[in-house]
């Protein structure tokens, strides 16, 4: 039955299946040509530019899956590079993890130092070595872009595109979005299921009347959109993003109540205050608008709001697990008041993002077992049909 509540689709179809193959798709060759031609040729974001906010300041990102450990430096000239985490004399990992800030980076095997722009600094008792040629014994650097405040890496020796082509028609949309909100919660979870999975989950808003029928049970559609059909649905050359439809008709809880008194109105963002918003944030400026869900192909789903932003990383670890990077920002509390009501925010993220992970770790095992050749994906189900065209694209399963 047609409830009467259209989507808009933007963007090109050609190419998209309704009936996605799924037999490969938790194979360990399946997962390497993903790992060589997706993660390799991709351009990843790793972090914020203010996660290295002085000079000097550094973090480790480990990524097992790809073989490295990555080092994001801010340097003496204050520019983000990001290097492999690697001394270059016998090959010790230069950073063992998290964060610090320092003037150099020394390795703690046998003592060499280097600069915060990865130029070799100091080699201890030099003269013992006969024929260094210093010029080639910098830190390996990695491709590094930054974009409204994020940083992006791609690993391949030369990239085909820079981040701006990667990034298409967003590059210009979302200017100072980023910077208007603050970290206020960051949760990591191994998850026992692929990385496709997990994103895919994050990408439609079908599944949300059913998983999330106690938590969230109206938040979305209501009588004027029963069936919560996206009204805006946006399809790039690589990405994707939608509108989800709140529902106009919800009514507070006790807690929301308290918590809405308090601060601004987060989830969904009812108040669809679109203050200084740049044209990236709810780009077909829909009415009765909840939040948008971007993905920037291909393991990052965020979650756009006025007042709040939820950044989504899947990280694979192997086929079968996935590590979860949830980060909730929100904008700069004034006082205590709108610390409280942002609690309530929090727990409530938390709550609606394990309730989508459970569900993960039960559609894997099941998919495990063979018995299902194909995914049946709806038009609202458009993202994951895009996912995995883009995918399929990179994965060279066209025209080969
Ligand atoms: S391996 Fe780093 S100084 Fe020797
Ligand atoms: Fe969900």
């Amino acid at each position: 039955m047609d409830d009467g509540f259209q989507s808009q689709f933007q963007g090109e179809t050609d190419g998209l299946q309704t009936r996605v193959p799924v037999g490969e798709l938790l194979t360990e060759a399946h997962f390497d040509a993903e790992r060589e031609r997706i993660f390799r040729r991709s351009w990843l974001y790793i972090g914020r530019e203010s996660d290295v906010p002085e000079k000097g300041s550094h973090m480790v990102r480990d990524l097992p899956f790809l073989k490295t450990s990555l080092l994001i430096v801010r340097g003496e000239d204050g520019q983000v590079r990001c290097f492999h985490n690697l001394c270059t004399h016998r090959g010790n990992k230069l950073v063992r993890g998290g964060a610090g800030c320092s003037r150099y980076l020394t390795c703690g095997f046998h003592g060499w130092t280097f600069e915060t722009d990865g130029t070799l600094g100091t080699i201890t008792d030099e003269h013992q070595f006969r024929d260094l040629d210093r010029s080639k014994l910098n830190l390996p650097q990695v491709h590094t872009e930054c974009w409204e405040g994020l940083v992006f890496i791609n690993l391949e020796k030369e990239p085909s595109v820079n981040l701006a082509e990667w990034l298409g028609e967003m590059y210009g949309q979302y200017e100072g979005y980023f910077d208007r909100l603050v970290c206020a919660t960051r949760m990591r979870v191994v998850v026992n299921c692929n990385w496709n999975l997990a994103v895919n989950s994050f990408i439609e808003g079908y599944h949300t009347k059913y998983i999330h029928h106690n938590s969230v049970p109206d938040y979305q559609g209501g009588r004027v959109n029963p069936q919560r059909h996206r009204p805006w649905m946006e399809l790039f050359e690589r990405h994707h993003r939608y509108s989800a439809p709140a529902n106009p008709d919800h009514k507070y809880t006790a807690a929301e109540a308290i918590a809405w008194n308090w601060g601004k109105r987060c989830i969904p963002s009812f108040d669809g205050d679109m203050t200084g918003m740049p044209p990236g944030v709810n780009p077909g400026r829909v009415d009765n608008w909840a939040f948008d869900i971007v993905q920037f192909f291909p393991n990052i789903v965020m979650a756009v709001s006025n007042h709040r932003l939820m950044e989504m990383q899947f990280w694979p670890i192997d086929v079968n697990h996935t590590e979860f990077i949830g980060t909730v920002y929100l904008y700069p509390p004034k006082d205590l008041g709108e610390r409280i009501s942002q609690e309530f925010v929090r727990s409530r993220a938390r709550q609606v993002v394990f309730e989508d992970l459970n569900t993960l770790e039960a559609q894997h095992q099941m998919l495990s077992s063979g018995q299902l050749t194909h995914l049946q994906l709806s038009q609202q189900e458009i993202a994951v049909q895009h996912h995995f065209k883009v995918a399929g694209d990179m994965l060279g399963n066209r025209g080969e």
